[in-house]
């Protein structure tokens, strides 16, 4: 089985299902993402605050898989902002991934009141420029904070990796992100996993003979998101990667649309300022 790919506006592919290791303790994700690996993932979602970018790149190392078929996201964290302490830390990342470029470089969150996202989106333009990562793009960004981007930097985000699962459908931010040529990336997709025992979601799983996370996945599949789901257990790494294989029909995706209550399980944007 292989991923569906979503072309981004620069002509780069994005694998449509990756593997998130926020909380992935160090030492256990060199196995995590080596089972991944095995599984048939190809993208994997990793940043500086999740502590273990060094153990991404021990499983890619030890993959035997070549450079080229992996899409590798990691993501400036907010005291790095600012040019020259972004340029600084793309390089700390990228030797503690051991790669030579990146696939997807990502600001993790605007940080609004720090007055920095500017000058650290000038520098992902230079890394862009310099052909140290292949697409960049931005986390957590409201309309706002991107509209700022178009008038007052030259490269329109690629990505904008959003929290979206069923209950946080993130509408009117999908809508701009589509007139912009933004692809939305899901985070917390499963809602951390709140959402499995949901009755409309395992009403659906009885239905189709799948999981929930994998109605839940193939309900991202089916809108046109890029979901990165987390798992450190072996069997929902694999389970997570088995939704290649059956569709869910127009009135069952509208089903699960209707779970959208607005609900977070993380934090709004505009309440991390600084
Ligand atoms: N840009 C940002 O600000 C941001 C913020 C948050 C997350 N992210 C990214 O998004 C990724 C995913 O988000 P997330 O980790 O918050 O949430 P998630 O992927 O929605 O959910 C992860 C949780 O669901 C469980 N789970 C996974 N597959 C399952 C399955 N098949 N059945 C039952 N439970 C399952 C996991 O447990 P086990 O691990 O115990 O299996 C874990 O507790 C992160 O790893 C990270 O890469 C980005």
């Amino acid at each position: 089985m292989t991923t569906p790919d979503i072309v981004l506006n620069n002509g780069v592919s994005i694998p449509q299902l990756g593997l998130g290791v926020y909380q992935v303790p160090a030492a256990d994700t060199a196995k995590v993402v080596q089972t991944a690996l095995e599984t048939g993932y190809r993208a994997i979602d990793t940043a500086v605050l999740y502590r273990n970018e060094a153990g991404v790149g021990d499983a890619i190392k030890a993959s035997g898989l070549s450079r080229e078929e992996l899409f590798v996201t990691t993501k400036l964290w907010t005291q790095d902002q600012g040019y020259d302490s972004a340029l600084r830390a793309f390089d700390k990342s990228l030797g503690k991934l051991g790669l030579d470029y990146l696939d997807l470089y990502l600001i993790h969150w605007p940080t609004p009141g720090r007055g920095t996202y500017l000058d650290s989106w000038r520098a992902l333009e230079k890394l862009y420029a310099d052909g140290r990562v292949r697409a960049i793009g931005v986390s957590n960004f409201h309309v706002q904070h991107l509209r700022r981007l178009f008038d007052e930097t030259d490269i329109v985000p690629a990505v904008n990796q959003i929290e979206l699962h069923p209950n946080l459908a993130q509408l009117a931010l999908r809508t701009f992100h589509a007139e912009h040529g933004i692809v939305t990336e899901a985070w917390s997709p499963l809602a951390k996993g709140r959402l499995l025992m949901d009755r409309a979601i395992t009403g659906l799983a009885a239905k189709y003979g799948k999981t929930p996370a994998q109605i839940v996945l193939r309900w991202h599949l089916q809108i046109g998101t890029v979901a990165i789901p987390k798992s450190a257990t072996p069997s929902r790494i694999r389970e997570n990667f088995e939704i290649f294989d059956f569709e869910l029909a127009p009135d069952d995706v509208l089903v699960i649309d209707e779970l959208d209550n607005g609900v977070r399980t993380g934090p709004d944007p505009d309440a991390i300022d600084a």
